[in-house]
């Protein structure tokens, strides 16, 4: 069996590429805060092995359990390849930092960092490396690599990420069949520009140019981004 496993399928881009993955795969695994009724109804026309597995990200103890569905998983059906799409992300708080509350900035490290850092140990784990292709896709920005003032927590989660894969590239290169792949997927029209453009009042110089984005029909639809990575990096 190809199993997907995509995060944050609720909106954006991990719902667009729930969709378009469905047909790439036999077993597809969305880990999500919500699941659309459209998910369900989706993958079973398509006669998937269909995991829906609701979490909040803010939750660490949920969040370990998934290594155990994986390892019964792996028990049940053979599964010659894993494609982890790691997408979930939220851009707040925004603003300086001092305009951050205490629970937007914890929010920030868990689902940015902290659970991404779970499954993908979870995932390691729970698979046997030497017989299963794994592939993880962590979905970066240039916010990992640029400064932007008033995203200070998320350029400094996006730029941990980066450094976490960098390390396990190097710590699983006597791995040939465990990658990772670090993808920029650009701007998008998603939620979270909305909620970027709705920053007005925070200390955000670049909100103009954001703003702007949208007004100038700058903004991509996330099915046209999904679709561009999925052929780039032959998902
Ligand atoms: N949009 C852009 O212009 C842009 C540019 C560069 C990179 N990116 C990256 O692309 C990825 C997708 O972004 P997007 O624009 O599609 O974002 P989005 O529209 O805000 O969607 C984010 C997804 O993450 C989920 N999520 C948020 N908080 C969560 C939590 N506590 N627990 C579980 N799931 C949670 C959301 O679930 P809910 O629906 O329940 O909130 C949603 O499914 C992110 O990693 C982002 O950093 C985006």
């Amino acid at each position: 069996m190809k199993l997907v496993i995509i995060t944050g399928t609720s909106a954006g881009l991990g719902q667009s590429f729930f969709r378009q993955m469905s047909s790439r795969c036999d077993g597809l695994m969305s880990i999500s805060r919500r699941i659309l009724p459209e998910q369900k109804v989706l993958a079973k026309e398509n006669g998937k092995e269909l995991f829906l597995l609701q979490r909040d990200f803010t939750d660490v103890e949920n969040l370990s359990s998934i290594e155990e569905d994986l390892r019964q998983l792996v028990g049940h059906v053979p599964i010659h390849e894993v494609v982890f799409i790691n997408n979930a992300g939220v851009v707040t708080p925004l603003g300086k930092i001092t305009e951050g509350t205490t629970d937007e900035i914890v929010e920030s490290v868990h689902v940015n960092m902290v659970a991404p850092i779970l499954l993908t140990r979870g995932l390691l784990n729970a698979f046997d490396l030497s017989t299963t292709r794994i592939k993880v896709v962590h979905i970066s920005t240039g916010a990992a690599l640029r400064v932007i003032e008033g995203w200070s927590m998320y350029c400094a989660t996006k730029a941990g990420m980066k450094m976490f894969y960098d390390v396990l590239t190097h710590e699983y290169k006597e791995f040939p069949n465990v990658t990772f792949h670090q993808v920029n997927p650009g701007v998008m029209d998603t939620p979270m520009q909305e909620k970027i453009r709705e920053a007005k009042n925070v200390h955000f110089p670049q909100w103009e140019r954001y703003s702007r984005l949208k007004e100038e029909d700058q903004l991509p639809h996330p099915d046209e981004v999904a679709a561009r990575i999925i052929d780039e990096l032959v998902l």
